[in-house]
């Protein structure tokens, strides 16, 4: 089967998708994106990727090109064109076609849309079984981390990093505190069984796996606490892990080449993960089963 992916109200092979030069995606990252995942062939927690889509774009005054029922339907239409079951829909946003000049352009010019998807084998994950290591690495980034930027030259320097060290993630320090994952969030386990992961703010993505997990570990009854957290205690918990839309919640086991704990996956980070996938695969277009 063929790609297709949706530019700008079409479905196209992705070898006819065009994007002009003078784009302020290409030119500024004057844009914003979303990825949500598909669980057989449905769209996981999508009204609360949406959400955020929506938010991000007013925060940074693009007018939402579509509304939500609508989105929705795109993916849907791009995910069954792709025969897509499981994987992500990348959604991109941007403030359109301009001659290269830093002010907004004028009110007329219509945003950029593109979405495609990706194949991703997330439910079968090896690396869930043996658990993620990460390194940690300073956090470059501006002060609105908030707002799911396609600014990411921070994160692509950091995750390079990861790379060559040879690890999955790389979690991102900041005043001695870890702000969060490269492209997750990053959540430990103390000793005396408190889920610790840093409040929301500017300073983080507010992850839409990270809201789902909460609410589930907060019906188990489980203690959780939304604070700041540091290396040590990371290295020193009983647990750590993070969660993405692309990892759903990946054990982390190892950081800076040391273990975390035994160096194998908790059994609570267990318990949560297979929550988290009995949810996801419950959903139907992001409505909770
Ligand atoms: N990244 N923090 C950052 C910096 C992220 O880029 C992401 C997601 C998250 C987790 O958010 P969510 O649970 O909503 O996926 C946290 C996506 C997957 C990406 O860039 O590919």
């Amino acid at each position: 089967m063929s790609r297709i992916v949706f530019v700008n109200g079409e479905f196209v092979p992705y070898e006819e998708a065009r994007i002009s030069v003078m784009d302020r995606g290409f030119l500024f990252a004057d844009g914003i994106y979303e990825v949500a995942a598909v669980l057989g062939g449905r769209l996981v927690d999508n009204d609360a990727h949406l959400a955020r889509l929506v938010r991000c774009l007013g925060e940074i005054g693009i007018e939402n090109p579509y509304p939500v029922a609508e989105w929705a339907q795109l993916e849907e239409e791009l995910v069954k064109r792709n025969g897509l079951v499981e994987g992500l829909v990348y959604m991109e946003v941007t403030r359109g076609v301009w001659e290269r000049d830093f002010p907004f352009p004028p009110a007329d010019v219509k945003p950029t849309v593109v979405m495609f998807t990706q194949e991703k084998s997330i439910t079968g994950s090896k690396l869930a079984e043996s658990g993620a290591k990460v390194i940690t690495v300073p956090d470059l980034r501006w002060k609105r981390r908030d707002i799911k930027s396609v600014a990411l030259l921070a994160q692509v320097l950091a995750k390079q990093e990861a790379a060559k060290a040879g690890v999955s993630e790389a979690w991102m320090v900041e005043d001695g505190y870890v702000t969060e994952g490269g492209s997750s969030t990053a959540f430990i386990i103390t000793k005396d069984g408190r889920i610790v992961t840093r409040p929301l703010s500017n300073a983080i993505l507010p992850g839409i796996t990270r809201q789902a997990v909460m609410r589930l570990a907060e019906e188990q009854g489980l203690t959780l606490e939304e604070r700041l957290f540091t290396v040590e205690e990371a290295l020193d918990a009983a647990e750590a892990f993070y969660t993405s839309a692309s990892a759903f919640v990946m054990p982390t086991v190892e950081m800076d080449g040391k273990p975390i704990a035994d160096g194998k996956p908790g059994p609570l980070t267990r318990r949560l993960r297979a929550l988290y996938l009995d949810m996801a695969q419950a959903t139907n277009s992001g409505k909770m089963g």
